[in-house]
């Protein structure tokens, strides 16, 4: 029988607690993604009874879902070290590259990461593709500098379309650029990093994942970062 994207998402995220839990103690911190896939995860997280010390949150919303599981919730400067950020993305290639920020929370969740010793993305296997940019990808502005950083992009060859009413957790707007075919994902995160008024963009190619979790109709397939 055919899996539900609900199930789809149920099943990865129940492959990483698997594959966390037993790496798990009572000092150990978790870093904590946005969207439906990291929403099954906190669920699974909230109703096991596996030791852990506390949760570092990527959104106001996923720190509002934890605490609804009695999680605590603590800021990164509170914490030296994150042992594994769980999240999902809005897309993933063959080099576990990503590009995420579906749910406007790319800049914390750039940052979750950036702190923890192990990513790992879940996603169902649609999110996978052969080279990334068929999802528009997020950037994360500034308010007033919305038409300068459009005119930038669209000179970088993309579509930029401004995400109307979304304002992020860091009360920033969201810019997503269409039509993009990003073969060089790496340079193309440092070039859109060096736009004034850019606070970050969605390409994970820098720090991308170091475990792929993707579910199908076969199962989880696990890849890691060689
Ligand atoms: C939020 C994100 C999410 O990880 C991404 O949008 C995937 O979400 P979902 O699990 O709902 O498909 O980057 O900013």
């Amino acid at each position: 029988m055919t899996r539900t994207a609900q199930e789809l998402k149920r099943e990865v995220a129940q492959a990483a607690f698997d594959f966390i839990a037993p790496h798990l103690d009572a000092n150990a911190v978790l870093g904590i993604g946005t969207g439906s896939t990291a929403n099954e995860f906190i669920d699974i997280l909230g109703q096991s009874d596996v030791s852990f010390k506390s949760a570092v949150a990527s959104s106001e919303a996923s720190a509002e879902r934890l605490r609804s599981h009695n999680i605590p919730v603590v800021e990164l400067n509170s914490v030296d070290r994150i042992a594994f950020y769980i999240d999902g993305a809005d897309e993933a290639n063959a080099h576990l590259e990503l590009i995420k920020g579906g749910g406007a929370a790319l800049t914390r969740e750039k940052i979750v990461a950036a702190a923890s010793d192990v990513f790992v993305c879940i996603a169902d296997e649609s999110k996978e593709v052969a080279t990334l940019g068929r999802f528009p990808l997020p950037i994360e502005v500034i308010p007033m500098a919305e038409r300068l950083v459009m005119t930038a992009l669209g000179a970088l060859g993309g579509r930029p379309v401004l995400r109307a009413g979304v304002v992020t957790d860091n009360g920033n707007s969201i810019i997503d650029v269409h039509d993009l075919h990003i073969t060089a994902p790496k340079a193309l995160e440092t070039t859109l990093n060096q736009i004034t008024g850019v606070v970050c963009n969605g390409l994970f190619a820098h720090r991308g994942a170091d475990i792929l979790m993707l579910s199908g109709e076969s199962g989880v397939r696990v890849l890691r970062a060689s």
